[in-house]
């Protein structure tokens, strides 16, 4: 199946407030026109998913995490269903940010089964902290994605994307940005670990992203040989100039 090119903006922790955060997505959706070869969406924090969806209707929003848990005595989490009623449409879940606070693949699992139960996209964020000489990275990558996705029924894998996102080259103090080879050497495993669990059918049709210091220069590179079918974005998205000439340079 072909796909058009999925790209994500996670804002992380900004803009600093809901007036911020309504003035960001009106700047991005003024700089940006809707084109068929993409679809667009903004991971952002749970605080404004409501008041965004409210005024954009027609842009997609998504949240940066999922809780584990459906209720509970989990002070601070939010479940895929409290995400849903306000608008979410789609989450990040495993989020290297998120696993460094003390989510697991096991909680991982939970929520992309809650997430999915819930009728919400599912972007299942993998990535190694390192690159080793003997290629543990690898098998590293393939546990993310064999424990989050256990549970996951073939005819659900319509609804997950995998963004691989290497740690060491995420955010302002990545080490380097990853290039287009090592990109595609992780994407031709991500889609071997697939097949081995769901088939190559399955395989070849679930999206895989890479995220990590894309950049309006950069991001071409990692879709015309990097092997992806879009990007999750963090830094890049938060300015609408910069991310609409990234979405240009996809669209030309
Ligand atoms: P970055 O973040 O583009 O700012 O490196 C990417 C991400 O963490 O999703």
């Amino acid at each position: 199946m072909e796909h058009n090119t999925l790209i994500i903006g996670n804002w992380k922790l900004q803009p600093a407030t809901e007036k911020e955060a309504l003035a960001l997505a009106s700047a991005l959706n003024k700089e940006i026109r809707p084109h068929k070869k993409i679809t667009l969406g903004y991971a952002v924090p749970a605080a404004f998913v409501s008041s965004l969806k409210k005024k954009f209707p027609k842009l997609s929003f998504g949240a940066q995490d999922v809780s584990a848990h459906e209720s509970g005595a989990h002070t601070g989490e939010h479940s895929a269903k409290m995400l849903a009623s306000v608008g979410a449409q789609f989450a990040l879940i495993g989020h290297s940010e998120t696993r460094a606070r003390g989510v697991t693949n096991d909680m991982t699992r939970e929520a992309v089964r809650l997430a999915l139960k819930e009728k919400m996209m599912v972007v299942l964020c993998v990535g190694e902290r390192e690159r080793d000489a003997s290629h543990a990275y690898l098998r590293f990558v393939a546990d993310q994605i064999k424990d989050a996705l256990a549970t996951v029924p073939k005819s659900k894998m319509s609804d997950v994307t995998i963004a691989y996102e290497p740690v060491w080259a995420i955010g302002s103090d990545a080490a380097r940005v990853a290039t287009p080879e090592e990109c595609l050497e992780m994407v031709i495993f991500i889609r071997r670990t697939l097949a081995d669990m769901f088939g190559k059918k399955v395989a070849e049709s679930v999206r895989v992203l890479y995220g990590g210091s894309v950049d309006e220069k950069n991001g071409i590179t990692f879709l015309q040989t990097g092997g992806v079918n879009g990007l999750l974005a963090g830094r890049v998205s938060l300015s609408p100039k910069k991310f609409a000439t990234l979405i240009r340079s996809i669209t030309l």
